[in-house]
């Protein structure tokens, strides 16, 4: 079966996890990646967090996946004519260095579309070309912070808190590759390539877009009424943090579960939207509240929400968080146990949708990774392991027309 991108090559200079999570989505999807890493080094994360000694780490194969490696010291002339040589026979170059590293290394955007008009360039930064912090060198938690999701994420009385989602580097990796496969698309049209940016900030920013639209209702109204500070706490001049509330018109909250005590993810998320209101009544025997004035309708409950999840939790705390599941579900309540990582890699339907897999690794044995959370029906993803350190050297090279002799002399100089 053909790939979506079968025919595709891609330059993969990218390292640690916001570029390599974009070109991994791409190699699923059937690109060539060629990931191109510094020789005897290679992406740093091969050696960070290492779990076995001598094998690639985790951090490592988990993010590159699919992908071949060749070694090439990018900073010799003769490295630098094995770039320009794949540069003229490949559609993209993605690349996460450091602001200004390309430029220094002799391939600015204007030299690589000196060598190939129809290259599309992408870019990961930590802030968007013309920023004032656009020269900085940028982490996942600085992208956080930056980009508005530290500021509201936890709870008011508690510090700014980031989030165990990589929003700054896998997410920032996947509006990368939205604008990859766009300019793809163009170039059909154009037949040029072109510059994509994508900067973490930003695509932090993206996603608490929401955040942004309560700020602006702040400065207007004063209150927000979904928010846990409501009525009884202080709203300030910013967007406050509001713990597990999930705001909007579906109020909901992380309660207790059995045996919550010993067990930290003995929790379970419960929404109580509008049309279930009397069914959550039932279900937790508080049948007076359904003609109750003070809880008639989603806006009169807005001032007692926290009232209502401490009735709540005093009913789950009485099963374990699958028992409240099944009982919810029964009425169509929205909710969701809060589930360990423990018990995410152990889940056997995620296993039988291809969202956790296990792949085999010469080195390292079997590990587990995450899958294509994209399922497209004419194109099924199949998995494969990372490559070990220029595993595929000679075999690009020779693709690119290097003879055996070319490739001695080439170790020869630690060029490859
Ligand atoms: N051959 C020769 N040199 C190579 C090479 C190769 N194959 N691959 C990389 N290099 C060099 C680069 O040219 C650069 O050299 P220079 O600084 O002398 O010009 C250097 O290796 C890499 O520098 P840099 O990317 O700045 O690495 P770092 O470890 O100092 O910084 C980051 C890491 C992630 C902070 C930085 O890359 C960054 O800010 N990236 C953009 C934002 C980002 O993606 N952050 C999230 C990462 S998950």
């Amino acid at each position: 079966m053909t790939k979506p991108l079968d025919g595709i090559r891609i330059i993969d200079f990218t390292h640690v996890q916001a570029g390599p999570a974009c070109t991994q989505l791409l190699a699923w999807y059937g690109a060539d990646v060629i990931k191109v890493e510094r020789p005897g080094a290679g992406d740093v994360t091969r050696s960070q967090l290492r779990d076995i000694p001598g094998a690639d780490a985790l951090y490592f194969t988990m993010l590159n996946g699919n992908k071949r490696s060749l070694t090439l010291d990018t900073k010799t002339p003769e490295g630098k004519e094995v770039l320009e040589k794949m540069i003229k026979t490949s559609d993209v170059m993605v690349e996460n260095f450091g602001p200004g590293a390309l430029d220094r290394m002799g391939f600015s955007w204007k030299r690589i579309q000196e060598l190939n008009p129809k290259m599309i360039m992408a870019s990961v930064k930590g802030f968007s070309d013309g920023h004032s912090y656009e020269d900085l060198k940028v982490y996942e938690n600085v992208a956080q912070c930056a980009g508005g999701a530290a500021s509201t994420t936890g709870f008011w009385d508690g510090p700014p808190t980031v989030s165990a989602a990589a929003l700054g580097d896998s997410n920032t990796g996947m509006h990368l590759a939205i604008g990859i496969l766009t300019a793809l698309m163009q170039r059909e049209k154009t037949g040029r390539g072109q510059k994509v940016s994508c900067s973490m900030q930003d695509a932090v920013l993206n996603l608490c877009r929401v955040k942004l639209r309560d700020q602006q209702r702040l400065e207007r109204v004063g209150v927000m009424q979904e928010y846990p500070q409501y009525p009884n706490g202080e709203f300030g001049d910013a967007v406050p943090r509001a713990g597990n509330a999930s705001g909007g018109g579906q109020p909901g909250w992380i309660v207790k579960c059995k045996g919550w005590e010993k067990d930290p993810n003995a929790y379970m998320y419960v929404i109580v939207q509008a049309p279930v209101w009397e069914a959550v009544c039932k279900v937790i025997g508080r049948e007076d509240w359904i003609t109750d004035v003070r809880f008639a309708s989603p806006m009169a409950r807005l001032p007692h929400l926290m009232e209502i999840f401490a009735e709540i939790e005093k009913w789950t705390m009485t099963m374990t968080k699958f028992e409240v599941m099944d009982i919810l579900n029964q009425y169509d309540i929205p909710c969701g146990p809060i589930l360990s990582m423990k018990e995410i890699a152990e889940e056997p339907a995620l296993r039988a949708t291809g969202t956790v897999v296990e792949v085999d690794h010469p080195i390292r044995g079997k590990y587990l990774t995450v899958g294509n959370p994209i399922k497209m029906s004419d194109s099924p993803t199949e998995v494969t392991r990372s490559p070990l350190l220029g595993e595929h050297t000679d075999e690009i090279l020779s693709e690119l027309g290097y003879s055996t002799d070319d490739l001695i002399a080439l170790r020869h100089d630690k060029v490859i």
